[in-house]
């Protein structure tokens, strides 16, 4: 069998360079080449710019087989070049706005679509509806799903992570409640929730993952929120006056880019997802002890593994989409920083 070349575009990034190391690591055989706007030292090391097309010759004379973006690319320009190219893509950096215009692009052109065109900008690599189907597979049975996310400000953050909130911290989005949309603002409507790994009671404050449009207008749960804290309650209630005291409206740009640009030396990060079926209560709690950019990564490797070594036909997907669900599951509980526990 011929070696798969897998590209990875922010390859030398926080996330990026993680995947690389785990993809290395669990399946030798694969051919891995890095892209960045930067002139590497090997081969392998592709110069390619998201922004200018003329750059993507490489990608076609290296013949890459799939492509994982890990820096984001508002005008979909590698998006549109692996639909023409007929190339695996997933694609893990769209917030909710972004992905659903590369989902509507994409739906578009199903008709010439003639490889895996795979979304993963779900939280933590698009993990969390496969830890859903896991609890519950017939989804017309949830009507509630909330997500609550514990984000310690000493994790790993890499550049390009800060700018999502620091732009849309003052926009609001759409939550989703018996599937009438309802317009929110980050950092409001807090309530409380007990966090498991002995994190405790927490506040927890609006934020916008593409979850909210995934769980919802894909997988059809009617009712869909999610939640976050950060480690630092100080923290957590100073976005909270900041946000309704219009704090953030008169910052500069570039102000609220400092404000969320913190990253420490590595920390935890935990999430738990609770649903809701007409008897039952059910909750996910998941750990990653190396924090955020190891667990992105690890599911991202899942989701390639699939995309190569299946024999998974071409079409759109969401990346849970591809796999059972018991499958991500023990992936996960087996990996030894993550601690999964499921409660009902
Ligand atoms: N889905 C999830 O759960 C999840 C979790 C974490 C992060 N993310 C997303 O993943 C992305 C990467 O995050 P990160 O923390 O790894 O960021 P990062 O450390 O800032 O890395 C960004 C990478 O992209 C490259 N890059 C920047 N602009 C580029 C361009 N125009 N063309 C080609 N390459 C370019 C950078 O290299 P050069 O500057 O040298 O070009 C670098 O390799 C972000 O969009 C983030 O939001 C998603």
């Amino acid at each position: 069998m011929m070696r798969k070349n897998i590209l990875v575009i922010g390859g030398t990034g926080l996330v990026g360079k993680v995947i690389l190391r785990i993809l290395e690591a669990r399946n030798p055989d694969y051919n891995l080449f890095v892209g960045s706007r930067q002139l590497g030292k090997t081969a392998n090391d592709l110069v390619i710019d998201v922004t200018n097309p003329v750059t993507f010759d490489c990608i076609v004379h290296n013949k890459i087989d799939l492509i994982v973006l890990c820096t984001k690319d508002s005008g979909n320009e590698i998006l549109q070049f692996a639909i023409k190219n007929k190339l695996g893509y997933i694609d893990i950096t769209k917030p909710t706005p972004d992905l659903t215009v590369a989902y509507d692009l994409t739906k578009a052109n199903e008709q010439k679509i003639e490889s895996q065109i795979v979304f993963s900008s779900g939280w933590m690599g698009g993990i969390v509806g496969s830890l859903i189907d896991f609890m519950e597979s017939d989804k017309l049975k949830i009507h509630e799903a909330n997500i609550y996310i514990y984000y310690s400000v000493k994790d790993l953050a890499g550049k390009s992570s800060a700018n999502f909130l620091a732009e849309n911290v003052c926009k609001p989005f759409v939550v989703y409640k018996n599937n009438k949309p309802q317009q929110v603002k980050h950092f409001l409507n807090s309530e409380k929730f007990n966090f498991s790994f002995g994190i405790g009671k927490r506040q927890t404050y609006n934020l916008d993952v593409p979850d909210l449009f995934i769980l919802n207008q894909i997988e059809k749960i009617s009712t869909v929120s999610v939640k976050m804290t950060y480690n630092s309650k100080l923290v957590t209630s100073l976005m909270g006056y900041f946000q309704s005291l219009k704090i953030f409206n008169i910052m500069f740009l570039r102000e609220r880019q400092l404000l969320f640009s913190s990253s420490g030396n590595g920390d935890q990060t935990i999430f738990e997802v609770i649903i809701k079926t007409q008897d039952k209560t059910k909750r996910v709690s998941l750990q990653s002890i190396k924090g955020q950019a190891e667990l992105t990564a690890f599911s991202t490797v899942l989701h390639i593994e699939k995309m190569l070594n299946e024999t998974l036909a071409s079409g759109i997907y969401f990346s849970h989409q591809m796999h059972s669900s018991q499958e991500v599951y023990e992936a996960l509980n087996n990996y030894s920083t993550i601690n999964l526990k499921i409660t009902e």
